[in-house]
């Protein structure tokens, strides 16, 4: 049994924890390394405030929980700056540098002062002002008069003390400086995005920016901002050089860049910046510049300000990095409305601190502005943005056979022809019934949470049963449990795979490598691909030799194996594809396979899309050991766990109602409320497809547009077909006691939205409530409503809004007691 532990106990965990916490958290921002999994660092935050929450008495203002967020900041309020935020003059060129240098050699008169040399951080400006050693206020730049107060989220960032503790501290101080998004943390975001296909951030200075500017602090602390200081304001600080501000600040534990530098002259100044021009990518925040500032402030006063700017500070400017490469190939993508974006993949150039192998080209308009021809030789360009790109093309380079590139006039995915619609700068493909990443779309509506809710369908998983056939209209999500041992094994990740022009099926050269070779680990033949990143794969391939050499592991064999591999490519002369080599060559390389699967290997890879449907009909012909060596080749597959619960998902959402059904068939224009509209005057499907024209305009709320769209559907046979299965498979197509129970009709014919946090509903169970009692339930406030009821912190301009059109509002509290009574 285990006893209460004492107050004395507790005192000491949340010491402890707290102690640890701030360690974990000073490594992480200032020494960018960790000792622990964010896991770990997690459940340490987890407990301690569980035990902030639990025994309110022992929690500290200013502990590191106070970091996590979560306050709701809705409008920022503004805040007036102690000292105007000034910007800075700035220079591309040298000359100017010295011909600034001259005018403060003039202005002051001699030649006795000096520069202190800062980078230029590329984040958002920000003041801190602390009383009595707290932390009050964080305000943003604004117009440099006033800022917006986001001290919430500012809060949120881990290294910037929230209490600050010495001696000399005045009683009001204000620190300035620059809050960024680390460059490691924008590409995680960036990643994470792009796997749930979100609209990518631009840049970390945007991504910065936009974070400080959330509303839930919550959300901003999972974003891990970070912060440099430079500017120390506040009376009785008794310093008169920027160089010991600097010092005190790092001693009041601000964290402050160290690659600042005291430079005596401009030529000093001139080495910093060369000094820093290729440095600067490998430091965790982008930079644009050098910032170089008179060091003394008795001078700096001497010199003065002219209208916006200080006379004794000014930014270099690096240009826009450029390069020049070739181009290779063209790719074009295909989003999920059939638009149509080409991508060109150059060979791969050191630009701005990372190798570029592609560049954005937009649309077909772009690729005429430019006037590109195969294999030109292109300028590549990488300012603050991410994705680079082309700015011109040499035409001195371009060789005289070259020809222009010719738009694709089919869709890369599914071979459609392309279509423009005037006024468009973008081609698109009007394939939405079969095109692959328009099915995606139509599939992800399907399960969403308000349709079918199959979460246990994810993207990944959905991808995977679309691009391998197994998945093309909703019902085939239905025929999926009777192939489940088809499933088994089905890989989910294809990043790792890419296909040739002619077709045939490529897979990545790190997980070849990988499955070729024994005792050598995916990390080790990562970094040696980083290594011979800029090489040829021959070359490549050559220096895997030396390398396996090296690596001391199965020298003998894993040599064999590699160069079994090369003479299968030499032999059947594949187009090289960077980073990628052919499945069929690494397949044969592989182990002896019986004859007739070796023959047919190459032909079949082009008409397969993994190596898993490549060699499922093989598979008992193939001994064990080729089978374990073809695992290391897979990507992710769908083992029996992730199989049983896919099904599950499936057959639960078999009792979603009938309007779910509806809205979940994705018809144009028929969102939520309109498939409940109408399975309230047509009870069954059937009644909806035989209903008029007429019949469905006299209903309040369904128009032309509507009416048009749904006849477009139910004109298409193969819906009809797909509606068929679906039945067969027993999804509802009538309303039933399964669906929503009408619990009163209280609400009967009554428009209502909720908006603000509700205390007696969760997020969406409000919606089925409304509709219980008869109800109507909006998304947006419009002059039909009849009430909205007001949650908690519901937002300043909604209420607007509301009071505008003279929609009232009422209290939860109200709305139930009307409802339940
Ligand atoms: S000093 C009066 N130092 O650049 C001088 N600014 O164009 C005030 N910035 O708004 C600025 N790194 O947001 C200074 N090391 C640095 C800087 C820096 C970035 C930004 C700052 C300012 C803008 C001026």
């Amino acid at each position: 049994m285990s006893s209460e532990p004492s107050p004395a106990d507790i005192k000491k965990r949340i010491d402890e924890l707290t102690q640890q916490i701030n360690h974990y958290n000073h490594l992480y921002y200032q020494e960018d390394t960790s000792e622990i999994s964010d896991f770990e660092f997690d459940n340490l935050m987890d407990e301690l405030i569980r035990l902030e929450k639990s025994y309110p008495e022992f929690a500290d203002e200013y502990s590191p929980t106070q970091r996590v967020g979560g306050t709701i900041t809705k409008n920022f309020e503004t805040s007036a700056h102690s000292v105007r935020m000034l910007s800075l003059g700035n220079t591309y060129s040298e000359e100017e540098l010295i011909a600034f240098d001259e005018r403060v050699q003039r202005g002051l008169g001699h030649l006795d002062y000096s520069y202190f040399c800062e980078l230029k951080f590329d984040g958002v400006a920000i003041s801190l002002v602390y009383e009595k050693g707290r932390l009050v206020r964080a305000v943003t730049r604004g117009d440099g008069f006033r800022g917006d107060v986001v001290t919430e989220n500012v809060k949120t960032i881990r290294n910037i003390p929230l209490r600050i503790k010495g001696d000399r501290i005045p009683e009001i101080l204000e620190v300035r400086g620059e809050i960024f998004l680390p460059r490691k943390e924008f590409e995680k975001i960036n990643a994470e995005r792009e796997a749930n296909e979100e609209a990518l951030l631009a840049n970390p200075r945007n991504a910065a920016s936009g974070t400080l500017k959330m509303q839930d602090s919550g959300v901003v602390a999972k974003r891990r901002l970070n912060c440099y200081l430079y500017q120390l304001l506040g009376e009785d600080l008794d310093i008169d050089q920027h160089d010991e501000a600097i010092a005190l600040l790092e001693k009041w534990g601000f964290n402050v860049s160290p690659t600042y530098q005291k430079c005596q002259t401009v030529q000093d100044v001139l080495q910093f910046i060369e000094l820093w021009r290729e440095k600067r990518h490998q430091l965790p925040v982008e930079t644009d510049g050098v910032v170089l500032k008179i060091n003394d402030y008795g001078q700096r006063e001497e010199l003065g300000f002219t209208a916006k700017i200080p006379r004794w500070a000014i930014a270099f400017k690096y240009q826009a990095e450029k390069a020049t490469s070739e181009l290779l190939s063209i790719t074009y993508q295909v989003g999920r409305t059939g638009a149509i974006t080409p991508v060109a993949n150059l060979s791969p150039v050191l630009l701005a601190g990372t190798t570029v192998k592609r560049a954005s080209l937009h649309n077909a308009n772009e690729i005429e502005r430019l006037d590109l021809h195969e294999g030109d030789t292109v300028w590549v360009e990488k300012g603050g943005e991410i994705i680079p790109k082309i700015t011109a093309v040499s035409l001195e380079l371009r060789k005289a056979t070259a020809k222009p590139i010719r738009y694709i006039t089919k869709c890369p995915e599914c071979g459609t022809e392309l279509l423009r619609k005037d006024g468009e700068a973008k081609h698109f493909c009007p394939n939405a019934g079969s095109c692959p990443p328009q099915i995606l779309g139509r599939i992800e509506h399907f399960v969403s949470k308000r349709a079918m809710d199959i979460d246990t369908l994810g993207t990944e998983r959905i991808r995977a049963l679309i691009n391998q056939g197994y998945v093309r209209t909703p019902a085939d999500i239905y025929d999926l449990p009777d192939i489940q041992e088809k499933l088994l094994g089905l890989e989910v990740s294809e990043d790792q795979y890419t296909k040739s022009g002619e077709g045939y099926l490529y897979v990545s050269l790190k997980k070849a490598l990988f499955a070729l070779t024994d005792g050598i680990s995916l990390t080790a033949i990562d970094q040696f691909l980083t290594g011979v990143d800029q090489e040829e794969q021959p070359i490549k391939l050559a220096a895997f030799l030396d390398f396996i050499r090296e690596t001391g592991k199965k020298v003998n064999e894993n040599t064999a194996v590699i160069r079994r591999l090369t003479d299968q490519l030499d032999r059947e002369a594949f187009d090289q594809i960077e980073d990628f080599i052919p499945v069929s060559a690494v397949l044969k390389s592989l182990g002896s396979l019986p004859s007739h699967i070796y023959e047919q290997l190459t032909s079949l890879s082009k008409i397969k899309n993994t190596v898993h449907d490549l060699l499922f009909s093989f598979q008992s012909e193939l001994s064990q050991g080729y089978l374990e060596k073809v695992r290391k080749l897979k990507g992710n597959s769908f083992q029996e766990g992730v199989i049983s619960n896919m099904m599950e998902g499936i057959q639960a959402s078999k009792g979603q109602p009938y309007e779910k059904v509806l809205f979940a068939l994705g018809i144009r224009n028929i969102g939520e409320n309109t498939a409940v509209l109408l399975v309230e005057h047509f009870d069954t499907f059937e009644k909806l497809k035989e209903a008029g024209r007429e019949e469905l305009l006299d209903i309040n709320g369904i128009g032309e547009t509507l009416v048009d769209s749904l006849q477009d559907f139910l004109n298409v046979p193969e819906n009809m077909e797909i509606i068929k299965r679906l039945k067969s498979h027993g999804l509802l197509f009538e309303s039933s006691k399964e669906g929503i129970i009408l619990e009163s009709e209280k609400l009967k014919g009554k428009k209502i939205l909720a908006s603000g946090k509700l205390h007696h509903f969760k997020r969406d169970e409000i919606i089925d409530f409304v509709r219980s009692h008869g109800g109507m339930y909006v998304k947006s406030v419009s002059k039909n409503i009849d009430f909205i009821i007001e949650g908690e912190d519901m937002g300043p301009s909604k209420k607007e809004k509301a009071a505008k059109l003279g929609i009232p509002l009422i209290s939860e509290e109200e709305f139930l007691k009307n409802v339940t009574r």
